[in-house]
């Protein structure tokens, strides 16, 4: 054990708020993310409420999941959403192209995703095809989903058995299209973007549309530079991004039997978000210095080899307690660019990369990343804490990480959070939090676990789930907390 991590409070400075919308969700057609995954069908003896699992319902409640992205990924700009409306034998079954070229019945479509999302209590964010889809499509779709007086697509609407609109926010405009969303320079997207944002009518008697452009991949700073540039700011209300904690894209090593060094890897690659955040975001400062448009991280979380013995194009991984500590440090990172990260989406939800929730059949279990995105939703809405951080360093040979990872936050009815990951897979971690605050009592929650490797099966599924945490004291008006290795605790002032 090493005594010296302390986290100080900055008390003179305010922080932003932490806008929920950083603990959103992604639910792709991928593998089983939809079939099987949320979504079973009317007729399955699974319960479910309109095709929708009841019992993933009640699970992604508990966890207050603040907004969800659909339909892709990749397969956004292969969906055409007339596709997935109407009578569900009249629709037409198209190829998955991009995940394992299964049938896709688009049984599960507009309707169904938007009533799933009024179901969950969650704000749905749909990503438009720009890859091989047209501007009136897209714009078809706003129309479809928001339009509330007489035009053909909301006579559609009502037509197929809604008569109020959904009022959706959020709208992608193409993902990832600098790859598989086109494989365009950022130049030509950008105009591109122009053309659509245009389109996306805000002037109905909706609230304004947050229209999110297709954003960097990873460190690639000259995307943000030329659509910051290029895209005026009253077509564009955020810019998303993407980085995925992948030791290699050759070899991303396997999901549960991996080494120290490995799981050191990928926290590398996981932390490189705080200062991906800060380089992407002093290029946004440049043309938007009063940070008006977010920073929308739409697709992070680890990536490794899909487990063998599954469909190589359904991408399916377990969640082990090092993706625990992953997203849990990723989360702190969040928090602490509130001012610019103002939305962000774990992917995906259900039985793909670093899921929350893995079905089986009619089983469900709930996996150590989902009980951290449980922990952390007290930060939800809550003004972030300033905190300053002198972290011990986590060695291994040659190189080093930040052991420890912190963020706190006061929420509405004047209750602080502290959230504390030790990252050292071997050493516990003494922290003392300077908190300049006449704090009485405080008490915590802790996820860890025997190993490292440990992960929630379907003969196991409670092997990982949050314990109360007896590690934390105030002493002297300062509070002193000890977390064993590999471990997230969040703890409640008061
Ligand atoms: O999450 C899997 C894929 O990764 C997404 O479809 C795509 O956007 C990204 O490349």
């Amino acid at each position: 054990v090493n005594a010296q991590n302390t986290v100080s409070f900055l008390k003179d400075t305010t922080g932003p708020v932490i806008n929920r919308n950083i603990y959103g969700h992604f639910a792709e057609h991928l593998g089983n993310c939809i079939y099987g995954g949320f979504y079973v069908g009317d007729t399955s003896h699974i319960p479910n409420t309109k095709g929708v699992r009841q019992d993933v319902i009640a699970a992604l409640r508990k966890l207050k999941i603040p907004n969800l992205r659909w339909p892709g990924g990749c397969f956004a700009d292969t969906y055409h959403w007339k596709d997935g409306i109407g009578p569900k034998a009249g629709r037409p079954a198209i190829v998955n192209t991009w995940w394992g070229n299964v049938t896709e019945d688009n049984s599960f479509g507009t309707h169904d995703f938007l009533n799933m999302c009024e179901e969950l209590g969650t704000e749905p964010y749909l990503a438009g095809n720009v890859g091989s889809g047209t501007v009136q499509e897209l714009s078809d779709w706003v129309q479809y989903v928001n339009f509330e007086g007489k035009s053909p697509m909301s006579d559609l609407r009502v037509q197929h058995g809604r008569n109020n609109p959904w009022k959706v926010r959020f709208w992608g405009v193409g993902n990832e299209a600098w790859g598989c969303g086109g494989n365009m320079r950022p130049e030509y997207y950008a105009d591109i973007y122009r053309k659509y944002a245009t389109f996306m009518h805000s002037n109905w008697k909706n609230e304004h549309l947050f229209r999110i452009a297709s954003g960097a991949n990873s460190s690639d700073y000259n995307w943000t530079e030329v659509l910051m540039k290029n895209i005026p700011k009253n077509l564009l209300e955020g810019v998303a991004l993407h980085h995925y904690a992948v030791i290699s894209w050759n070899q991303k090593g396997d999901a549960v039997n991996f080494s120290e060094r490995q799981y050191f890897q990928t926290m590398q690659s996981g932390l490189f978000m705080d200062s991906l955040i800060h380089k992407h975001s002093a290029i946004m400062d440049k043309y938007d210095p009063q940070k008006k448009v977010a920073l929308v991280v739409d697709e992070w979380g680890g990536w490794y080899d899909v487990a063998s013995g599954t469909n190589p194009g359904f991408l399916f991984q377990q969640n082990t307690m090092r993706d625990a500590v992953l997203a849990g440090a990723t989360l702190n990172i969040f928090n602490n660019h509130a001012d610019r990260v103002r939305m962000a989406n774990l992917a995906q939800a259900i039985n793909v990369l670093q899921s929350v929730i893995l079905t089986h059949g009619d089983t469900m279990i709930l996996t150590p990343t989902y009980h951290v995105m449980e922990m952390y939703n007290v930060h939800q809405d809550a003004t972030l804490i300033p905190i300053a951080i002198h972290s011990n360093d986590y060695t291994l040979g040659k190189e080093k990480l930040p052991a420890v990872s912190v963020s706190a936050s006061k929420d509405k009815a004047g209750v602080t959070h502290i959230t504390l990951v030790n990252i050292d897979a071997s050493k516990a971690q003494d922290i003392t939090v300077n908190t300049q605050g006449s704090f009485k009592s405080v008490n915590g929650r802790l996820l860890t676990s025997a190993k490292l490797q440990d992960y929630n099966s379907f003969s196991q599924p409670d092997k990982i789930k949050p314990v109360a945490f007896n590690g934390a004291a105030i002493r002297n008006g300062n509070l002193t907390v000890k977390i064993p290795p590999y471990a997230v605790v969040v703890l409640t002032l008061q």
